[in-house]
């Protein structure tokens, strides 16, 4: 394809910035100078998540709040919250006009802004006292977002039921310059390249596509523009827009916000694993079927009256199941959830539409 052509796998903070003739070049915390269209910087790492919604982070794992740790005393009172960020990212900054964070969890571009590219003092520490910021350690973004990944992947192979297998990062390469991504998805390996458009505020998607018959394209939310050279070799311009300005609540299904909602709910039952001992259709596992629970009488076990469960008995039994144990269930056998309540709330919300059969 082209002679010149580097491999640089998944490494660490891998710097585009080789090669730049007897000029000597510094990259620092704010990571200038910038990058090109023709010299772009590249660089892993840990990224903010500006609000992506849960079907664009489908493959990632939730996290959990911690106790708080002390190396002297142990546990101590209180939590840590996980770091709200994108662990295994990459930045690529083309100058002022275009930069985007490329996810290798999700093989996907999760979002694009303009002005500069990463401020890193959060990360990479204070210049002068070299002190970081202790579990929030984020760079952040230097500039407004003109692209938001929403929905899922774009990219569907229509010839094998592949949308139920996990994208497969393989690693990236450089080709004139600018990284080339590839991935696997079932049988189909994909390779994609990202660069600047024309116009302002727009970019290009180029794809080959191999080991697959028929794909379809979709950006949810945004125009785009496809031209095939072949079915499977094609480019999609994206127009993206200042996010700040555009309203976003018509584009998001309920389910991508952050408000408790059914589908969410329902997700959250198979991702946080109820389903190993909580069954949905009557059958008795290591806990209570969840079929007819709600608006039921409860026995509890050491407890005389029965107890209806209601919508304050089911938050209680999710965040603190030791409070109220029921009858002929082990006592401090299901682990307490200690979950944000719009996870708690949209739980709730998905026991509440499970009826006897
Ligand atoms: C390791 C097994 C286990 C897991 C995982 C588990 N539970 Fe439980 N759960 C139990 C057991 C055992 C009981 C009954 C004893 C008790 O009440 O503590 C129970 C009780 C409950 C009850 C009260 C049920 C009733 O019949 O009155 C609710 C509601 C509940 N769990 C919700 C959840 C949710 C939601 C999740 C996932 C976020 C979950 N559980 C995960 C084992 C589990």
């Amino acid at each position: 394809m082209n002679g010149k052509t580097s491999i640089a796998l998944t490494v660490a903070m891998t710097w585009a910035v080789g090669s730049l003739g007897a000029e000597e070049r510094w990259v620092t915390l704010d990571n200038e100078p910038l990058g090109s269209p023709e010299k772009p910087l590249v660089l892993r790492t840990y990224f903010p998540d500006p609000g992506l919604g849960r079907e664009v982070l489908a493959n990632h794992d939730l996290s959990y709040r911690a106790r708080k740790y002390s190396p002297g005393k142990g546990d101590v009172d209180g939590f840590d919250d996980p770091i709200r960020g994108i662990p295994a990212a990459i930045g690529v900054n083309f100058g002022a006009g275009f930069s985007y964070c490329w996810d290798t969890t999700e093989c996907r571009l999760l979002f694009a802004w303009q002005g500069g590219f990463l401020k890193m003092e959060n990360y990479w520490g204070n210049p002068e006292s070299g002190r970081r910021k202790p579990f929030a350690y984020l760079p952040e973004l230097d500039g407004p977002l003109i692209y938001l990944a929403r929905g899922p992947h774009p990219l569907v192979i229509l010839d094998d039921f592949v949308e139920s297998h996990a994208p497969a990062f393989s690693g990236y390469r450089l080709v004139d310059e600018v990284p080339e991504f590839i991935y696997r998805l079932g049988k189909a390996t994909i390779r994609v390249r990202i660069v600047p458009g024309e116009k302002p505020m727009t970019f290009l998607k180029q794809y080959v596509v191999e080991g697959a018959k028929e794909v379809a394209y979709r950006e949810t939310g945004y125009r785009d523009q496809i031209e095939k050279e072949t079915p499977l070799t094609f480019s999609v311009t994206v127009t993206g827009r200042l996010e700040s300005e555009s309203s976003s609540g018509e584009l998001e299904p309920e389910y991508l916000t952050d408000k408790p909602n059914l589908e969410w709910g329902k997700a959250l039952y198979t991702q946080l694993g109820c389903l190993a001992c909580h069954s949905t259709d009557g059958t008795r596992g290591h806990g209570p079927t969840f079929a007819g629970t709600f608006g039921s009488e409860r026995k509890i076990t050491g407890v005389e009256d029965p107890v209806l469960a209601d919508e304050a008995y089911l938050i209680e039994s999710i965040k603190n199941p030791a409070a109220k144990v029921v009858e002929s269930f082990p006592p401090g056998y299901m682990p307490p959830y200690p979950i944000p309540d719009d996870q708690v709330q949209s739980l709730v919300l998905f026991l509440q539409t499970l009826k006897n059969e």
